[in-house]
């Protein structure tokens, strides 16, 4: 069975601890798009493993793990949670593979994101990690590939042509010296020695195996609403984070997807900017988010956190094809009286059921608000680990009849063992 695991809202749904829990039946685990902007959060034991750029699922045994060409890479993170990886003891040999045509993050890209944004009036409150100038570089067809890192020659060659015209902006148009040459290019080499037996041709790998009759299992990051076509824009990130980026961020054809999972958290979430209509009063918001943890994996940023907002993840079950949900983090709201679920919303007297595309819609919307008797235990007798609180069970019911879509996975705690399987 070859599964795509989607984030159905802004982010940090938990995806990282579902695809730890669903990697133990898959062959494969792939990352298709992104980079280390996502953080994905993972406690195995008593020990918690935060992974930027490589899949979740390498905390298994024996699985294979792929950094799809989807994927754009930082080397030096890679190069670090390796590292890291080996240091807790965890055996890396001939288990991750890294696609030669995943494009690499340069010192420019990460720069020249943060020169951006401090420039720009309307600020998007990227991660600050490159992330947009390295997919803009792709698509404008400039930008350096893992195989190039190979290459010397042509590493030189592709490097001298960026620096030539980057070097002139970045001196004339944001004030900055710029960069040398040779500190780039023996850095980068260097990186592709390290590298070189990992980088192949993952499609390949990956066409071969589904031919075996291996499970697949493709991990996204960040979440539908940060898609580069169908999120927030502009405040998104740069790649296609809705289900259909795992088909060309991987090489693998949509015939071979057998199903589609999204996770969302039982509340809502975002960090950085852009409109968010079921946003808490902050007094509020600042409860949740220490009750709930919520900062950035990567950036430590506060989350910015709301109601579940049905009318988003709804669009996002259309949109990625969901029939299956987890929901994570449902702990987070025990001890509440009342619990709302945005169902609609208000725009100069209109009700919108539906998603609205035009951005100053969803800015100046008012949230339309269900409200639920809320539950002091989630989980009431640990002896009965998987008897939910009945009004817990009354929210998921609701949310499934809303949603259209079968909730089959509950997180109620970090840990694997914190999680209940719904028939
Ligand atoms: P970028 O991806 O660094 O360009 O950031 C663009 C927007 O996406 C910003 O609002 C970031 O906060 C947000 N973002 C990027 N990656 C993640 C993630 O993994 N989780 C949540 N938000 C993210």
């Amino acid at each position: 069975m070859n599964i795509i695991l989607v984030g159905a809202q802004w982010g940090d749904e938990g995806k990282g601890k579902i695809v730890d829990i669903l990697a133990k039946d898959a062959d494969y685990i792939v990352r298709y798009q992104g980079g280390n902007n996502a953080g994905h959060t993972v406690v195995a034991g008593n020990k918690e493993y935060i992974f930027h750029l490589i899949p979740s699922g390498i905390l298994h045994k024996g699985k294979i793990c792929c950094i799809g060409n989807g994927v754009v890479i930082d080397p030096a993170i890679l190069l670090k949670e390796l590292r890291d990886l080996r240091f807790a003891g965890i055996n890396l040999t001939n288990r991750l593979k890294i696609s030669s045509l995943a494009h690499v993050i340069l010192p420019y890209h990460k720069i020249l994101d943060q020169l951006r944004e401090t420039k720009r009036a309307h600020k998007i409150g990227t991660t600050g990690r490159g992330i947009g100038p390295c997919y803009a570089d792709k698509t404008i067809r400039c930008g350096i590939r893992m195989v190039d890192l190979l290459n010397s020659g042509v590493l030189r060659d592709k490097l001298k042509d960026n620096l030539k015209e980057k070097n002139e902006i970045f001196k004339k148009v944001y004030k900055h010296p710029g960069f040398n040459f040779s500190r780039i290019y023996k850095e980068y080499l260097n990186y592709g020695r390290i590298f070189s037996s990992y980088i192949c041709n993952t499609q390949r790998l990956l066409n071969s195996a589904i031919g075996e009759k291996k499970d697949i299992l493709f991990e996204g990051a960040q979440g539908t609403f940060l898609d580069i076509d169908f999120g927030t824009y502009p405040f998104v990130t740069s790649s296609s984070a809705t289900a259909g980026g795992a088909c060309i961020g991987s090489g693998v054809s949509p015939v071979r997807i057998n199903k589609v999972i999204g996770v969302a958290k039982a509340y809502t979430t975002r960090v950085g900017e852009g409109p968010f209509p079921a946003e808490f009063p902050s007094k509020f918001a600042k409860v949740i988010r220490d009750k709930g943890n919520e900062f950035g994996a990567t950036t430590g940023r506060p989350r910015r956190c709301g109601w579940f907002d049905s009318v988003m993840v709804k669009e996002a079950v259309l949109l990625n094809g969901i029939s299956e949900l987890a929901i994570t983090k449902i702990d987070v709201l025990e001890g509440l009286k009342t619990i709302k679920i945005c169902t609609a919303y208000k725009y100069k007297g209109k009700l919108f059921r539906e998603f609205p595309a035009d951005l100053q819609a969803l800015k100046n919307s008012k949230p339309v608000y269900e409200e639920m008797a809320g539950w002091d235990k989630t989980v009431p007798n640990l002896c009965h680990y998987q008897k939910l609180h009945p009004n817990v069970n009354k929210y998921l019911k609701k949310l499934q009849d809303i949603l259209n879509a079968k909730i089959s996975i509950v997180s109620v705690g970090s840990s694997r063992e914190d999680t209940i399987f719904l028939d």
